[in-house]
């Protein structure tokens, strides 16, 4: 007996001494994981050894000598991990994030001590079924930044996870889920952080989340069709801090409730469908940050109480905060609501006017007074809104043939006008108010009214209905202030998005060569919170080496321009060709396609990353330039720089600034209208000017291109009523027209610059190498110094014929702003420099040397240094006026009627261009120049040249 419990008691002795000295199975999983990866020797683990515990990134349990964490983020490892993982049985926290691990995740099923899983920015490409079986004791998991299963189609949350009921922090951002959110998330009671962004995720937010303690959601930006449905259930979650719904496709209203955040700190809704009222209590939560843009809100905007703040892009009524609607459009909006904000109508029922032509079935009498509903056959649902009663001026409501129910409301026999009240064909339900007047609702066909209920009444009979009540076609003609505003509302959008760049290392002011290079070298290798993405508009530009943005990947601005437009509408009426709304500059899909022979390629100007830029020609022969968004490009970025070139278009005008014409948006089409420029960019006269058959640019022409850049930007800069950083000023973004005149064009990445003149606004990172000045380049800081210097790169360009950057040139001239540094005050080298296309004389030397001096002063370092724009133009004028003097011109905007249609807003703009061209007759147009078209900008040209 004793002899045996010696036995026992020696034997786990024996077994506790063997466990000291560490588990050499766990030791053989541990080297088997070392061995796998491309990279061991990252992992300095002792070959033979069989203790684990005392290697590098291994922590033990002190007692039981069991591996408790592998702590070895971001080492940079490469290769697989052990499927066996998981008998490591004492894993408590496993932290791998940040590495390069491949292949399948391991299964961590039966972990049940596991507290910390972090296996995120990793290449892992597959989850098995089993993963979260038993994990008993996880408190966090992320797995974010890892394709799972992408070739299968994506993956959703096992029901397993549901036997975590610790989990408080859940993040699982980019990693391809896909379908509707699991019910039982509701369930997880702990769940206090939940981050799936960036997934394929589906459906509504399940109903099971009704006063979750969630303090962190963030459902942005699911690609494909994203989440639908209301968002209501958000206004239960009363713990909330940071809620980014943006990118995703729900609808219905804000919720009243949405107020009773009284936490929320960051509220993003951004590019979504929601409709109607602002709540007020969403304005008077004191927010950090709130997103609305790109929503068909609508009504007053609020004086919001957020810090930092944006709601371009909605269908408000008036753009300035804390101004009221006109009551009948709050009546009208009321009634919307009731019918749960139907899509056509909002899209219809814009500005603060219903009756300036266009909201779809409202019609007014003589006096400018709402007369009539008039919705027959329109799908309604929902309920009729007392809020109607407040429209005294109506005299007829015809909503016959709807599905819309519960009750008329009381207050609606105040409507004393009204003579014809047709409800037929819904699902009204009794009783029917009593009207002093006599009025008799017409019922028919309503299922809760029974025969001898429906009253009769004149015209009682549902065929009413058929005759006149077809909504008529929206008056397109009659012009009304409205639609400027509701763009002026729209032009703010572009301060709204400031991503701090990071990942930069801020040493300061690297040689820019130098940084391009890195740059370029660490493409997709920026860590964590940053990203590196090429510029995607623009492959054919051959004079840029290549486009860069530095965004912030967590909150990536997003936008979805939504709106199906007037389609509808546009498709019943409008079949003659050259009809635009007026007032408006949104053009139909139908009037361009007919004005370009519906895209036909032999009206193709060019091609470029973001579509195809079509020549189109009027009736009257007027010739525009038709920038089409092809659907495979529609990324959130190439929105973003589609608004922000309608906003900031639709705001300056300018004669050497490109005017937009008007745009379309339907349904996936997404297209700018632009003045024609029959001789493209200028980058193709300068630099392409032998393959495309040109003749070189004379020094003359040069000076006047010079001079109206300045002009235009000096314009951009501080005479539009805004300040307006362009971000991209380089030869390809100036077009030439046909006398050679310059406008700048490319409006895509222009910033709002800050009140003030030293501030600074930091902004992701955009434009071309080779123009990017120092400042900008390193710290992402921008000013209007920043365009001053991508202007004496131009300037330099224009003297030498050299491109900006051109690796092919030698090492120190491949960089022409930091070579023509060194040569610029030596009168023989820069005499060398100068462009070999250009005959220089004497008396052009006096010139070009200002220039070159300019070029400088424009380049220097310190942007305080610079000059302004105002600078450059002084020096200019009286250059060009010496070759070929001319009338001071009118510098404001040139008078273009926009309520007017396009032909003749086209012509308009002709001729007032016309009246000031005579002083651009320069002597040498003596048809020197070949008269074959061109193409619109260089932007858009293909390769091949075309
Ligand atoms: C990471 O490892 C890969 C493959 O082993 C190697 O090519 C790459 O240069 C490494 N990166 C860094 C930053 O060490
Ligand atoms: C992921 O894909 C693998 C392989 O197709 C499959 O076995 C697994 O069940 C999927 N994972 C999930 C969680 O559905
Ligand atoms: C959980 O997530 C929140 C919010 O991102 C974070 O502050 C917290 O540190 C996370 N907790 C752990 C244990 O990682
Ligand atoms: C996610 O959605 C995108 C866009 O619709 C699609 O291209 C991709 O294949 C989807 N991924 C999965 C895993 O379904
Ligand atoms: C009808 O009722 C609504 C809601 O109760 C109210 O706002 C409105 O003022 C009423 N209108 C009239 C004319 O009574």
């Amino acid at each position: 007996m004793l002899r045996c419990s010696l036995t026992l008691l020696s034997t786990l002795l024996l077994l506790f001494l063997h466990r000291s000295a560490g588990d050499p199975n766990e030791a053989k999983i541990l080297r088997q994981f070392r061995s796998g990866l491309d990279n061991p020797e990252l992992l300095p683990w002792e070959e033979g050894g069989d203790d684990p515990c005392g290697w590098k990134y291994i922590i033990c349990d002190s007692s039981s000598k069991r591996v408790t964490q592998i702590q070895a983020k971001g080492l940079n490892l490469t290769g697989p991990v052990p499927q066996n993982l998981n008998a490591l049985t004492s894993l408590m926290n496993v932290g791998l994030q940040n590495n390069r691990l491949s292949g399948p995740l391991p299964s961590l099923r039966g972990l049940s001590g596991l507290k910390y899983a972090f296996l995120d920015y990793n290449n892992f490409d597959s989850i098995p079924s089993d993963f979260f079986d038993g994990l008993d004791s996880l408190e966090v998991l992320a797995l974010d930044h890892n394709a799972l299963n992408a070739t299968t189609g994506g993956w959703t949350f096992p029901s397993a996870l549901q036997g975590s009921t610790q989990l408080t922090n859940l993040s699982c951002m980019g990693c391809n889920l896909v379908g509707p959110l699991p019910r039982f998330l509701g369930s997880m009671n702990s769940l206090s952080f939940l981050k799936l962004s960036n997934n394929n995720l589906t459906g509504e937010i399940p109903a099971t989340l009704n006063g979750s303690a969630l303090q962190v959601l963030w459902l942005n930006n699911q690609q494909g069709d994203g989440l639908s449905g209301t968002i209501d259930v958000v206004a239960t979650m009363l713990s909330l801090t940071s809620l980014w719904l943006h990118g995703n496709a729900f609808s219905g209203s804000i919720p009243d409730k949405i107020g009773d955040l009284s936490s929320l700190k960051d509220l993003d809704l951004n590019g979504n469908n929601l409709a109607g009222f602002v709540p007020p209590g969403l304005a008077d939560i004191k927010l950090d940050n709130l997103d609305l843009n790109n929503n068909h809100l609508m009504g007053p905007i609020p004086n919001f109480k957020a810090v930092k703040l944006s709601y371009d892009f909605n269908d408000f009524c008036v753009s300035k905060p804390g101004v009221p609607c006109a009551f009948e459009v709050m009546a009208l909006l009321g009634f919307l609501g009731g019918l749960r904000y139907p899509r056509n109508l909002v899209d219809s029922w814009t500005g603060n006017d219903p009756c300036g032509g266009h909201w779809l079935g409202i019609n007014c009498d003589a006096d400018g007074k709402v007369s009539m509903i008039n919705l027959h056959n329109f799908n309604l649902s929902g309920s009729l809104s007392p809020s109607v009663a407040n429209l005294g001026s109506l005299v007829e409501i015809r909503l016959g043939g709807n599905d819309i129910s519960g009750a008329v409301p009381g207050n609606w026999t105040s409507l004393v006008s009204l003579k014809v009240l047709d409800l037929s064909g819904n699902n009204i339900s009794p009783p029917l108010p009593v009207f002093k007047n006599g009025l008799k609702p017409v019922v028919v066909e309503n299922p809760l009214f029974n025969g001898n209920q429906s009253p009769s009444s004149g015209n009682g009979n549902s065929s009413g209905g058929s005759g006149n009540v077809e909504p008529a076609p929206a008056n397109v003609n009659s012009g009304s202030g409205e639609s400027h505003e509701s763009n002026k509302s729209k032009r703010k959008g572009l301060v709204s998005i400031v991503a701090p760049i990071v990942g930069v290392a801020a040493v300061a002011f690297l040689l820019i060569p130098l940084y391009a290079y890195c740059v370029r070298r660490r493409k997709g290798g920026l860590k964590a919170s940053a990203s590196l993405v090429i510029h995607p508009r623009d492959p054919s530009d051959s004079d840029s080496a290549v486009k860069i943005a530095v965004a912030n990947n967590t909150n990536g601005s997003i936008s979805t321009l939504t709106g199906s437009g007037s389609g509808s509408r546009n498709s019943s009426g409008i079949g003659e060709s050259h009809v635009i709304e007026a007032g408006n500059l949104r053009i139909s899909v139908q009037v361009l396609k007919n004005v370009t022979k519906n895209f036909a390629p032999e009206n193709e100007l060019g091609r470029g990353g973001f579509g195809v830029v079509y020549k189109g020609e009027l009736d009257d022969g007027t010739k525009i330039a038709v920038k089409r968004m092809e659907a495979g490009v529609i990324s959130s970025k190439a929105l973003d720089e589609f608004q922000a070139e309608i906003a900031v278009l639709s705001k300056v005008r300018h004669r050497h600034l490109v005017s937009l014409l008007g745009y379309s948006i339907e349904g996936n089409e997404r297209i700018l209208v632009y003045e024609y420029m029959p001789q493209g960019a200028l980058s193709k006269h300068l630099f392409h000017w032998k393959s495309h058959e040109l003749e070189p640019l004379s020094w003359k022409r040069r000076l006047n291109i010079a001079l109206d850049v300045a002009r235009g930007m000096e314009y951009l800069h501080t005479l539009a009523h805004q300040s307006f950083i362009h971000r991209d000023l380089k030869p390809s973004n100036i077009l030439l027209a046909d006398d050679f005149r310059a406008k700048v064009s490319d409006f895509g990445l222009v910033k709002l610059a800050p009140e003030g003149e030293q501030k600074s606004v930091v902004t992701r990172l955009a434009g071309t190498f080779g123009y990017l000045a120092p400042e900008y380049a390193v710290t992402g800081k921008i000013t209007t110094k920043a365009d001053v210097f991508s202007f004496g790169v131009v300037l330099m360009e224009l003297l030498t014929g050299l491109m900006a950057l051109d690796e092919n040139r030698p090492e120190e001239s491949q960089y022409l702003a930091a070579w023509f540094w060194h040569i610029k005050s030596d009168k023989k080298k820069l005499m060398a420099a100068i462009d070999t296309a250009l005959d220089v004389k004497e008396e052009t030397f006096e010139s070009i040397s200002i220039i070159a001096e300019l070029a400088g002063h424009c380049t220097a370092r310190e942007p305080s240094q610079r000059p302004d724009m105002g600078h450059a133009v002084n020096v200019l004028a009286p250059l060009v006026e010496k070759w070929k003097p001319f009338d001071d011109d009118i510098e404001e905007y040139s008078g273009i009627d926009y309520s007017l249609p396009l032909n003749q807003m086209v012509k308009g703009w002709q001729e007032a261009e016309g009246k000031d061209s005579s002083y651009m007759n320069l002597e040498d147009s003596k048809g020197s120049i070949p008269a074959r078209p061109t193409g619109f900008a260089d932007s858009f040209t293909s390769a091949d040249g075309r």
